[in-house]
């Protein structure tokens, strides 16, 4: 398994100790940044993170801000992102149980180092459950498709 993880300044210090953890692990963690407690911009890392995942460089996603809301609406405007806010055991099995997340989300001013730990460790263990869980996630993806707007690199077609 291949995580990709990103944080801002708030969550620096948890992300290292989650890649800590992971990598005793032996799960390979590729760091998408920040690389110290300076103030940065959250979105950047969120961005980050999310292309790794939808480009299929690893399996999993984990962004960390100060409160996980800011890095996971950022890594959520990404086609393709489900990433799952969690504070606790139960929604992050859920997370990837009922909605096949494929990024999770901590604040770091929000959980301590322990509960942080063991959501890494319960989301990364559980699994999409699919049948009626599989078609809510399908309209999901219609909602994305219908609001994205398409990407053209001419400016031209685009007037
Ligand atoms: C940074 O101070 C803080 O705003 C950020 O880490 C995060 O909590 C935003 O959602």
């Amino acid at each position: 398994m291949k995580i990709a993880i990103g944080a801002d300044h708030a969550g620096f210090n948890l992300k290292e100790e989650i890649k800590k953890h992971l990598e005793k692990k032996g799960i390979a963690v590729i760091d998408k940044g920040t690389y110290s407690a300076e103030s940065v911009d959250y979105p950047d890392f969120g961005e980050a993170v999310a292309e790794a995942v939808v480009q299929k460089e690893v399996d999993f996603g984990i962004v960390i801000c100060g409160t996980g809301i800011g890095i996971s609406i950022a890594a959520n405007k990404v086609p393709g992102i489900r990433a799952a806010l969690c504070s606790d055991t139960f929604s992050a099995h859920s997370a990837r149980e009922h909605n096949d997340a494929n990024v999770l989300a901590l604040g770091a001013r929000v959980v301590g180092v322990g509960l942080a730990l063991d959501i890494v460790d319960t989301f990364l263990g559980a699994s999409f459950e699919g049948g009626r869980h599989a078609r809510r996630v399908e309209k999901i993806a219609g909602i994305e498709e219908k609001y994205c707007k398409p990407q053209t690199s001419n400016k031209r077609e685009r007037e």
